[in-house]
């Protein structure tokens, strides 16, 4: 074998065995490289003789070539089969649900709101809103509470800042939702049937109290509204939200300066430890307030107290959510701990229908 051709087959086998880029780059440096083995041979052509030259000249271009090529194939050859293991490895199921378990819940007051809407929408009622920062005269003046009347310090409210020498009534963070009654009459007029669920603020703050809570409204309008509607409609209301067929509530007798006359109403409960049965047992739980529609904030709402009359009711939606959860802490609400959420939060798009069952 001559001394070429031995050359070739060394290197056609190491080229044939290199396993990666950076041994075929060992194996193009060791032949072709400025100091490669066959780049020496070639630089001694200049002293053979012109015959010697051409024949060995020849020989040496052809095996230049050869390896060369030999050395492009193999590397191409490697990056094929580095792409196709990868593809191997990284593939993935594009048809796998995007999250296995969706991480966020609902929170319970919006749980509890969406049920509380559901029920009196089917009742016939449907949803007002107003601001929370509302003005002196819609949260108090309009719903029977002038100026210097004692129930405005009962409030605790926030109020927000004028500038220095305006000394029209500052606004307030609306302490309660009774305004939107005033702005759902002036927007719609009689008859009238709507809640209202919003947040609302107040200076306070304990295991049963934060500065921010949430109420829902209701406010039915008609010519011939009684009380016997007003308690048929909390009744319906309860045995809907707390899923149980008997109810019992009780109307106490009590003042509030926007409804005429005015109840307290609680519900007939009993604890068994830490647990709430409504409709059963020995203990009363007050729920809301409501009562006839004072004909002063008809009048303010712009409504005729001659022809129509109305009943109200406020409740809190935050209580309401303690109770048919048994959630015991009301700060917990809104400290926003991802446990707590996951714990007391519910599903998304497990929306709340009569029919489909409100809570869990
Ligand atoms: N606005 C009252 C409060 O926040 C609750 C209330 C009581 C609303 C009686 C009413 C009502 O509509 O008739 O304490």
């Amino acid at each position: 074998m001559s001394d070429l051709e031995a050359l070739r087959e060394k290197y056609l086998a190491q080229i044939r065995a290199a396993e990666d880029e950076a041994a075929i780059e060992k194996v193009r440096i060791a032949a072709l490289g400025k100091k490669g083995e066959i780049s020496r041979r070639m630089r001694t052509l200049g002293k053979m003789s012109p015959e010697e030259r051409r024949t060995v000249g020849a020989a040496l271009n052809a095996l230049r070539d050869e390896i060369d090529a030999a050395i492009r194939a193999r590397r191409e050859a490697l990056a094929d089969a580095a792409l196709a293991k990868r593809l191997e490895e990284e593939w993935f199921d594009v048809t796998l649900p995007a999250r296995p378990r969706p991480q966020g819940t609902v929170h319970p007051v919006s749980q509890v709101t969406e049920e509380i809407v559901a029920i009196f929408a089917e009742l016939g009622f449907s949803v007002a809103e107003g601001p929370q920062i509302e003005s002196d005269w819609y949260n108090f003046d309009a719903l029977n509470i002038p100026p210097h009347h004692p129930a405005r310090q009962e409030f605790d409210t926030f109020y927000m800042h004028r500038a220095e020498g305006d000394d029209r009534p500052p606004h307030v963070l609306r302490t309660h939702t009774s305004p939107v009654q005033i702005r759902a009459m002036e927007a719609h007029g009689a008859p009238i049937r709507i809640i209202a669920p919003g947040r609302v603020y107040r200076s306070d703050y304990d295991q049963t109290h934060t500065p921010m809570f949430h109420q829902v409204e209701g406010l039915a309008i008609d010519r011939d509204v009684s009380m016997a509607n007003l308690k048929w409609t909390l009744e319906e209301f309860c045995r809907a939200f707390f899923e149980v067929d008997h109810v019992e509530l009780r109307f106490r007798a009590s003042h509030f300066p926007f409804t005429e006359p005015s109840a307290e109403v609680d519900i007939r409960c009993s604890w068994q430890g830490r647990q709430l049965k409504v409709g059963e047992g020995e203990d009363w739980m007050e729920i809301l307030g409501s009562g006839m529609v004072h004909p002063a904030v008809l009048k303010a709402g712009g409504i005729d107290p001659e022809e129509w009359q109305g009943f109200a009711f406020g409740l809190g939606i935050d209580r309401l959510a303690m109770l048919k959860y048994g959630i015991p802490d009301l700060r917990s609400f809104f400290e926003s701990d991802l446990r707590w959420l996951r714990h007391y939060g519910f599903a998304a798009l497990d929306i709340p229908t009569l029919h489909g069952g409100l809570g869990r």
